[in-house]
C-alpha cells in the first residue's frame, strides 16, 4: 500500500535497545527538520520488542507496541521496517518476510549482511524494494553513501579501516592508560559500543563483517565474508604496543580490502600503522576509513563509529533516502551494492597465504652470541629483506641478570606464505624462548 505524497511514511522498528531508541529519540527530536528534508514526515507508528513494558516506557503514547516483531512486518500499516535487534537468527526470517510483504528495510545488522547478504539483497531486487544499511559499517560515518555514490567516478585501490569501535577504545585505553583488556572491555559494553556478543568484536569478526561489505561495494564482488581473513587484538601484548611506539608505529585493528594482481584481498587483523598518519591517531570509540581510488587519491572518513545516536543517525539517513526514492522506479535506484547486479565481477578474494605485506617480529631469544646471525639467516635465505631490528638490554626486558631478551625484527614485502615457513623455522631455534609475535605493517602511502 503506498502512502500518498502528504501522509507521513509510516515506520515500524524491530528492536528498541541502544540503536533502536536512539533512533526515536532522534526522530522525534528532529522531526521538523526531516520531514522538511525528507518531503514528508517519518514517523515510527509501531515498535517491537520482547520488553514491552521498558518499549512503552521509551516511546510516545501514539506508538503501538508488541512483543510478536512478525505483527510489524506484516501490518499493512508499515511502510518501512527497521531491524535493530541484531544476529542472524530471527533478524534474518523477519527482513525476509518484510522484503517478501513488500516493506522497505532499514538494518544496522552487520553480520546478517555480511553472511547472508546475497541471499537478501537477491529477495529484495525480485521484490523491487530497498535493503539499507549504512548504520552497518562505521556507525555514523556515512561510508556507504561515500563509496556506493560519492566515489562512484573511481576505480577504488584499497580501503583500510579502523571499523570497531570497541577495541580501538581498548587499545586505546590500554596504551594511554596502562589499563587491562578486560576491564576496558566491560566499559565498552557499559558504553553499549560492543556486540551482545563481545567475541565478535576482539576477535575481529565485527571488523570482518564491515570490510566485507565494504569490499563488495568497492569492487562489484559479492559479499563474502567466508572468504576474509581474521584475526582479532586476544593476541596482542602490552610490549608489542610499547615497542611499536618506540620504532614509530601505532598498533590498530584494520580492516583491509585491496585490489591485488591476484584478486581481492579481504582480511583485518591488528597492524602497525606509521604513529605520522591520520589514521594511526584516532583513539577511543572512533572509527576512521581512508580509501583510495584512482581519480580522487586518499579520502579519509571520520567519525564515531558506535553508540545509540550515532548510530541513529544512520539509520535515519536511511529512512530519508527511502522516503524520497521509494516512488522512483527501482531500475534507477543506486543498486544495493553499487554496482548492477547483473554486472557484478567474479574477481576472487586472495587467500591469506598469497597476500603481500611487511612484518613486525617479536622473538624472546637467549641472550647470548650468534642468536642474531641465525634469525636474520634465516629470513635472508628466505628472500625477506629487513627493515630495522631492535634489541633491548636482557636487563631491560627480564630484570637485572636476565638471561632472555627480546628481539624486534621490521621486514620489507614478502608473502605471507614466505613468512609462515622462515617463523616456522626460526620457531624451531633452541635460542628462541617462546612463540614468535608477527604482526602486520601496512605503511597505508
Ligand atoms: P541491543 O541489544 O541494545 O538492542 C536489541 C533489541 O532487540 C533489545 O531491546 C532486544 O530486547 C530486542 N530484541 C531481541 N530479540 C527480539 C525479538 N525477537 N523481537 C523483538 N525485539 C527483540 O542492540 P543494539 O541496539 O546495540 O544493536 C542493534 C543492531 O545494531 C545490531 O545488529 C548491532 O550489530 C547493530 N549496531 C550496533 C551499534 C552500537 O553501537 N550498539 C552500532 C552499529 C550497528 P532484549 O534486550 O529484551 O533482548
Ligand atoms: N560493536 C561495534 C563496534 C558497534 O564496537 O564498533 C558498531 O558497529
Amino acid at each position: 500500500m503506498k502512502p500518498t505524497n502528504l501522509s507521513p511514511i509510516r515506520v515500524g522498528l524491530l528492536g528498541i535497545g541502544t540503536v533502536g531508541s536512539g533512533t526515536y529519540n532522534v526522530l522525534q527530536r528532529n522531526q521538523e527538520e526531516i520531514r522538511r528534508r525528507a518531503g514528508r514526515g517519518i514517523e515510527i507508528t509501531m515498535v517491537a520488542d520482547l520488553d514491552v513494558a521498558r518499549a512503552k516506557a521509551a516511546v510516545g503514547a501514539g506508538v503501538q507496541v508488541v512483543d510478536d516483531a512478525r505483527k510489524v512486518v506484516t501490518s499493512p500499516d508499515v511502510d518501512i521496517v527497521i531491524e535493530l535487534i541484531g544476529g542472524y537468527g530471527i533478524a534474518k526470517q523477519l527482513v525476509l518476510e518484510a522484503i517478501e510483504a513488500g516493506k522497505h528495510v532499514v538494518t544496522a545488522n552487520k553480520a546478517l549482511l555480511a553472511v547472508h547478504g546475497t541471499e537478501i539483497f537477491a529477495a529484495a531486487h525480485r521484490k523491487g524494494v530497498m535493503v539499507a544499511f549504512e548504520a552497518a559499517v562505521a556507525g555514523g560515518i556515512p561510508i556507504i553513501k561515500a563509496l556506493r555514490e560519492g566515489l562512484t567516478a573511481n576505480s577504488i585501490q584499497w580501503i583500510a579501516g579502523i571499523i570497531n569501535g570497541t577495541t580501538n577504545f581498548i587499545l586505546s585505553e590500554m596504551r594511554d592508560k596502562g589499563l587491562d583488556f578486560d576491564v576496558v572491555l566491560k566499559e565498552a559494553q557499559r558504553l553499549g559500543y560492543a556486540e551482545a556478543d563481545p567475541t565478535f568484536d576482539i576477535e575481529g569478526v565485527d571488523a570482518g563483517h564491515k570490510v566485507t561489505l565494504m569490499s563488495a561495494i568497492a569492487f562489484g564482488i559479492p559479499v563474502q565474508f567466508d572468504k576474509a581473513y581474521v584475526e582479532g587484538i586476544t593476541g596482542l601484548a602490552a610490549q608489542d604496543i610499547r615497542y611499536a611506539e618506540q620504532l614509530g608505529y601505532r598498533i590498530k585493528l584494520l580492516g583491509i580490502t585491496k585490489r591485488a594482481a591476484n584478486g581481492i584481498e579481504l582480511r583485518v587483523h591488528p597492524s602497525l600503522v606509521p604513529a605520522k598518519r591520520l589514521i594511526a591517531n584516532v583513539e577511543g570509540a572512533m572509527n576512521a576509513v581512508v580509501v583510495q581510488g584512482d581519480a580522487v587519491g586518499t579520502t579519509l572518513y571520520y567519525g564515531k563509529g558506535a553508540g545509540s545516536e550515532p548510530t541513529a543517525s544512520a539509520v535515519i539517513a536511511d529512512l530519508v533516502d527511502i522516503a524520497r526514492l521509494h516512488t522512483a522506479d527501482p531500475e534507477h535506484r543506486v543498486p544495493h551494492l553499487a554496482f548492477q547486479p547483473d554486472a557484478m565481477s567474479d574477481l576472487p578474494v586472495v587467500p591469506m597465504s598469497e597476500v603481500v605485506t611487511s612484518y613486525y617480529l617479536r622473538l624472546k631469544v637467549a641472550d647470548e652470541a650468534g642468536v642474531l646471525a641465525k634469525v636474520t639467516g634465516i629470513l635472508a635465505s628466505a628472500g625477506i629483506s629487513i627493515d630495522a631490528v631492535l634489541q633491548r638490554e636482557a636487563d631491560e626486558v627480564g630484570g637485572e641478570g636476565s638471561t632472555h631478551t627480546d628481539l624486534i625484527i621490521l621486514t620489507h614485502e614478502c608473502q605471507e606464505a614466505k613468512m609462515t615457513g622462515a617463523l616456522a623455522q626460526m620457531q624451531a631455534l633452541p635460542t628462541v624462548l617462546a612463540p614468535i609475535t608477527r604482526i602486520r605493517k601496512e605503511e597505508l602511502a
